[in-house]
């Protein structure tokens, strides 16, 4: 099996000679398997080459705001979007008082500027440098404003003085880095997902599809793949990009997103089945295009096979979570839904509220009753609802 990263960081160096440290640092960080992007100030270039985290990342270093490696795109917005966390390491005393002041001169800066991930700054600096009115100010500041200062640690100096300001040690950083993603239950297991809508041929340019916009699919997929699984994302037509990391099949119709499934759930822990499947199809599809005529047209539709419950119904089955969008009485109907299609676990929501929107309210049913959720957007509710599966099949000793 491929190595899957999942957890992504943007390893910010900056200028000062606590570089090199920033390279057992990214070794370190490759290692506990966090896929790092190193990204550098002009400064930093002057201490350590870039070649060196490029050989230690295996990724190309960026260093200029209009690096044409990031296509169409503008660098420090897809920098930032690319990654689960920034940690700044070392931060000089120039760089914490541009980011404590929002400054955004170069594509470091401009990166954490444009952030929308936690930000981690580990200071290295001189003792009196570091001890400075207007530096502890601007840390104090980005305290504030929610950055997480790691460090510095106290003793020898590069500089030959004694005192507070040298980098905190790499396996320290390790650390802090790892706080910030949620633990991987999942870490080595496999897990399907279905998503989207199905289209369902009428003629070689006509079928039956429905409104699934397939966000909520991919968010799970996502979910699920930061809680450490392999994730087989089974799609139907959607206008989104595929999260990174997952292993994604793409179908169209219920009988192609069927045979896709089943293809990949043997050895799966754990079957998401966010996909709105048709439960109607055509019963033939025309070899060529229908003509119209003055006449009614009659089209015969037959029932699709349930994908959720024949993997629920498997010899042994992964721990399944179906979703019910209903018009009314959800509690009801979702719950019924559950058990008759022998599932531990169903999500729930009313169908006029979430189709298309990135926002959505749902509740969970299992069999001790139903657990609303607080609206929040559809990748908030995703890791709600997966680490509420997780322990679910946890305490059926799926997992
Ligand atoms: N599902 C499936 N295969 C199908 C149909 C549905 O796997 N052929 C799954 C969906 O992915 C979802 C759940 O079953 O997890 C939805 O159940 P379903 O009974 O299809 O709901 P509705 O189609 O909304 O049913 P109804 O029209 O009866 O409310």
């Amino acid at each position: 099996m491929t190595l899957h990263f999942h957890r992504r960081l943007l390893l910010g160096v900056t200028g000062g000679i606590a570089a090199y440290k920033a390279a057992e640092l990214t070794r370190l960080l490759v290692k506990a398997r966090i896929e790092v992007q190193v990204a550098m100030t002009e400064a930093a270039c002057g201490f350590v080459t870039p070649a060196t985290f490029q050989a230690l990342s295996g990724r190309p270093v960026l260093t200029d705001l209009w690096d044409p490696r990031v296509p169409n795109r503008m660098a420090h917005i897809e920098l930032s979007r690319q990654v689960d966390a920034i940690l700044i390491a070392p931060a000089s005393a120039d760089f914490i008082a541009k980011i404590a002041h929002g400054m955004a001169d170069d594509l470091l800066s401009t990166t954490v500027a444009a952030r929308n991930c936690p930000l981690l700054v580990a200071p290295a600096m001189n003792r009196e440098m570091w001890a400075n009115p207007a530096n502890q100010h601007n840390l104090g500041q980005l305290r504030a404003d929610g950055v997480t200062i790691v460090g510095p640690d106290t003793g020898e100096q590069a500089c030959g003085e004694m005192g507070e300001g040298r980098l905190v040690e790499p396996a320290q950083l390790l650390e802090a880095v790892l706080g910030l993603y949620p633990p991987q239950h999942l870490l080595g297991r496999k897990v399907v997902v279905t998503a989207g809508p199905t289209f369902e041929a009428i003629d070689p340019v006509r079928g039956i599809t429905n409104s699934s916009s397939g966000k909520m699919g991919y968010a799970v997929a996502e979910a699920v793949r930061d809680a450490g699984a392999h994730v087989v994302l089974v799609t139907g037509p959607t206008a989104l990009d595929p999260p990174s990391g997952c292993t994604v099949l793409p179908v169209k119709s219920a009988a192609e997103m069927l045979e896709a499934v089943h293809s990949a759930i043997e050895d799966a822990v754990m079957f998401f089945a966010v996909a709105a499947v048709a439960d109607y199809t055509p019963q033939q599809t025309a070899e060529h295009k229908l003509k119209k005529s003055s006449h009614p047209l009659t089209l015969t539709l037959v029932p699709t096979v349930d994908i959720l419950a024949t993997v629920a119904g498997r010899a042994s089955p992964p721990f399944c979570v179906g979703f019910a969008a209903e018009s009314r009485d959800l509690e009801t109907y979702a719950q019924s839904k559950r058990r008759s299609k022998g599932i531990a676990m169903i999500v729930g929501n009313l169908a006029q509220r979430a189709l298309g929107s990135d926002d959505n309210d749902i509740v969970l049913f299992d069999e001790e009753g139903a657990h609303p959720l607080p609206t929040a957007s559809k990748i908030v509710l995703a890791r709600q609802l997966v680490e509420h599966a997780i322990r679910r099949a946890q305490l059926q000793g799926i997992l």
